[in-house]
Formats: C-alpha cells, structure tokens, sequence
C-alpha cells in the first residue's frame, strides 16, 4: 500500500442483530487479502476515553437519560476518537473501518429518540470539520429479526432494551439517509443467507477499489 496518501475511512452501520461482527470480520479479512493496511475501531468507543463513555452509554441506569446528554456524550466520544485515532491513522495512509459513526446519531437519536436533526448537523460540523466517511455499509433487516438475534446473544443494554417502535425509527432515518446519499451509501441485506451477504459486501468493495 502507498502509505503517501491518505487513508480511505469505511463505517458499518444497521440496527440490533444485524450481523456487523460477523461481517466486519469478513470486510478486514477482504481488504488485508488485498494488502491494505487497515486499523478496525467502533463508536461509540476506539479510545480508552471515549471506551469510558460508551460503558456510562450503554450501562443500564434508573435515572432517565435526557436526549441532549445522551446526543453530547456520543459526540465527545467521537471528538476524542477522531483525534486520536481516525484522523491519525488516516495521514499514516491506514484505512480505517468504523463498527458505526454519525449516520448512528441522526438514526438513532434523530430517528430513534426524535432529536433534531438540525442540532446533530452542528455537532458534527463542529467535531469533524467535514471529515465524511468514503463508504459506508448500511447492513438492512426487519428489526424484530435483528432483536432477537440479540436478545438471544447478550444482556440488552441501555439502546436493546428500547421498544419495536424506537428500532423501526431507527432503521428507517438509516434508510432515508441512504436514500439521501446513495454515492456513499451501500445497502446491504442482511436478511440473506451468510454466504450471499458477504457476497454483496464483495462486491461493494470491489467497486470501491476499483473507483
Ligand atoms: P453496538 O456498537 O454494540 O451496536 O452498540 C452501540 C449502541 O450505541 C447501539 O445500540 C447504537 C448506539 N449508538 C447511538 O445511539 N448513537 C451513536 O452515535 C452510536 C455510535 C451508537
């Protein structure tokens, strides 16, 4: 890989069940075949710091969380790993591939708690200074599949433990981003046979690095 240019910045983002491990796997695996230098991270999270914040996120709690702390504390997760690491392994010429980034925060707290989307667009504004993913995979299955393939696997966090409604929200502001935006965005269907999915991944990143 030429490390003089900058690195391309890949997310991976879908509802609950999706299959984003599994599949995360697979893109890495493509890509280091490839020769590509990559460095694989997830939000919220990526930093010691910003890993702290996804645990106050994610962690169960009596206290109602309000929508703007819930939008902030995603958003300074973010700052602190774009800082230290996206943006730096980006100039190192390293791929990045983000298990989810903002597309999260409009679908999940803009479709999903209703936050609006004008002030998500601020913050992103303010921490990315128009930093963008060049791909992003948007892994697509009906949510109640997606839930309980979950629910059978973990404990539901804080986000799991939110109903069918918050989950249908949630995937549609994904899908109407997608629509939005169709030169960045890849849909995948995740309700495919395993082999047939990572099939469509192929080939989206195929087209990638052919473009
Ligand atoms: P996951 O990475 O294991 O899927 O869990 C992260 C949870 O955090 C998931 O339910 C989605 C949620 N989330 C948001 O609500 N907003 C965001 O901006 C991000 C990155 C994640």
């Amino acid at each position: 890989m030429n490390t003089n240019e900058t690195g391309r910045f890949i997310t991976i983002e879908g509802t609950e069940g999706v299959g984003k491990s599994t599949n995360i796997e697979f893109l890495c695996n493509l890509l280091e075949s490839k020769g590509v230098d990559i460095v694989l991270t997830r939000e919220p999270g990526g930093t010691p710091l910003a890993e702290e914040l996804r645990d106050l996120l994610l962690k169960p709690r009596d206290e109602q969380v309000s929508q703007d702390t819930e939008l902030l504390l995603m958003f300074a997760a973010r700052a602190q790993h774009l800082a230290n690491v996206i943006k730096p392994a980006l100039e190192r010429g390293c791929w990045v591939i983000s298990d989810r980034f903002t597309d999260a925060t409009f679908a999940y707290q803009g479709g999903g708690r209703g936050v609006d989307y004008d002030n998500i667009q601020t913050l992103e504004r303010l921490v990315q200074h128009g930093l963008q993913p060049d791909l992003t995979l948007l892994l697509d299955l009906d949510v109640e599949v997606g839930l309980q393939r979950a629910s059978a696997r973990s404990v539901p966090d804080r986000f799991e433990q939110e109903k069918l409604a918050f989950f249908r929200n949630v995937r549609s502001a994904y899908l109407q981003r997608a629509e939005n935006e169709p030169e960045r965005f890849a849909i995948i269907d995740a309700g495919k046979g395993l082999d047939e999915v990572q099939q469509q991944i192929a080939n989206v990143l195929n087209n990638f690095l052919d473009n």
